[in-house]
């Protein structure tokens, strides 16, 4: 049997490669206005980044990574010998901390300098199981911004994002904004603390995920999707009861920024997120066309504070986000949207007989390299064939180089809409094209 694609990975065909292409183009050209500049990291690192940087107790860590060892290490791991940490790599599952190593790495942040924002777009991996809006391959465009722990960078952010998703197609009344915020190392422990003990006390009522979070990571068991644990967690202490002053102060001007751009939100204190490198804000979007409930985050982040420290970089706050791409197209699917139609060339040459197929040959090149989008055939048609091809391929013009026309020194272009053809010299075709 020929041999398939790995489960829960896509082909992009041409029409839509070409969508994603146009997809990252509006998303970079308006994180762009926001000061936003690229950046591209590899997609694979170290394991240890990631093992660090997103937390090992995080389910993307624990259970979703692909991981590799380089080459005769793999001999070394078998034969039970110790691989050294620094020959385990991982495809990555998410871009942040890959960008925020490139940044310490490369010295891209100045002591005293204004922030650093960053956009990136491609493909992350996570070995989960394959569902509408979930692939083990997927892509996702995002930015982070480092250097600052200013309340308006999250707010402008968040606005950023919602404005894209709007500048693709998804009605503002399809989709669902809501925020929190997780606390810091300062309040947080005390909420870590009281919610460990909420689980142990309800050990009974949850679920066997949930009872082991008690211990490794209690805060996922606000987010636990089953509907006993929903009900159990309803009743758990609330961060907002727990928060320092200058966490409630930063939330506070993060929403107030919301409010004063008029930005509608859901404030959600069961929104903890699946990494585990988040302080203070958190945020999730979703939207209600497409897929269903465990899939229809299209986009989410937060600030990142102690990340960079985590990852043996200096102490810099940081802000993020990332948005699927997979789960937006889903959406503007079941919105109805279409995909786009490949490029249709400006000209179509045919030939009448294979004499000409030389001219037709270096014809095409001239135009091309005059930047004109040209097409002839490759497969000896007939000029009947030739110009169905041309019709397919929605050309506008089509150039007929018969014999005649040859010996003359002209060339005849049909208009492909009007059906008025005109002749023209060789030597002025490509101008008269
Ligand atoms: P995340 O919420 O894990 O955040 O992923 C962001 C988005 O990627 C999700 O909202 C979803 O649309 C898409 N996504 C995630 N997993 C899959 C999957 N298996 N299949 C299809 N789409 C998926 C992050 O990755 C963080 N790095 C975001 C961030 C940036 N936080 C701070 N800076």
């Amino acid at each position: 049997m020929a041999i398939k694609r790995p489960e829960g990975t896509k082909d992009l065909l041409p029409a839509e490669a070409q969508f994603w292409s146009q997809f990252r183009q509006t998303a970079f050209d308006l994180f762009a206005r926001y000061g936003y500049v690229p950046l591209e990291t590899p997609v694979f690192e170290k394991t240890e980044l990631f093992v660090r940087g997103i937390g090992e107790a995080s389910d993307v860590v624990g259970k979703e990574m692909y991981n590799a060892i380089s080459g005769g290490n793999l001999a070394k791991l078998v034969a039970g010998e110790h691989v050294r940490s620094d020959s385990r790599f991982s495809l990555r599952p998410e871009g942040t901390a890959g960008v925020v190593r490139a940044i310490a790495q490369n010295g891209l942040l100045q002591e005293g300098g204004a922030p650093i924002k960053v956009a990136y777009a491609g493909p992350m991996f996570r070995a989960e199981r394959p569902q509408n809006g979930r692939q083990r391959q997927f892509n996702q465009v995002g930015i982070e911004c480092l250097g600052t722990d200013d309340p308006s960078v999250d707010a402008e952010g968040i606005i950023m994002l919602m404005r894209f998703f709007e500048a693709i197609g998804i009605p503002q009344d399809k989709m669902t904004l809501l925020v929190n915020t997780l606390g810091d190392e300062s309040c947080r422990p005390a909420y870590r603390e009281a919610l460990k003990n909420y689980i142990v006390d309800h050990s009974a009522e949850l679920c066997e995920d949930c009872q082991r979070r008690a211990e490794t990571n209690p805060l996922r068991a606000l987010d636990c999707k089953e509907e006993a644990c929903a009900h159990v967690m309803a009743g758990a202490p609330r961060i907002e009861d727990f928060l320092c002053d200058a966490c409630k102060e930063h939330y506070a001007q993060v929403k107030s920024y919301l409010d004063a751009a008029g930005m509608a939100y859901v404030e959600d204190q069961r929104l903890v997120r699946g990494l585990d490198y988040y302080t203070r804000t958190v945020f999730e979007v979703q939207v209600s066309v497409g897929m269903d409930n465990n899939q229809n985050a299209i986009g989410g982040g937060g600030r990142y504070d102690k990340l960079m420290a985590e990852i043996g970089g200096a102490d810099t706050p940081g802000f993020g986000f990332a948005l699927g791409y997979e789960r937006c197209r889903i959406a503007l699917e079941a919105l109805g949207m279409q995909m786009p139609d490949p490029p249709a060339p400006a000209l179509y040459i045919a030939c009448v007989d294979d004499g000409q197929r030389s001219l037709a040959f270096q014809l095409a090149q001239q135009c091309r390299d005059a930047g004109i989008a040209c097409e002839f055939d490759h497969q000896n048609r007939s000029l009947k064939a030739q110009f169905k091809q041309a019709d397919k391929l929605k050309a506008l013009q089509v150039a007929i180089l018969g014999p005649d026309e040859v010996a003359a020194g002209v060339v005849k272009l049909r208009d492909m809409a009007s059906h008025e053809e005109r002749e023209v010299s060789l030597g002025e075709f490509v101008t008269s094209v």
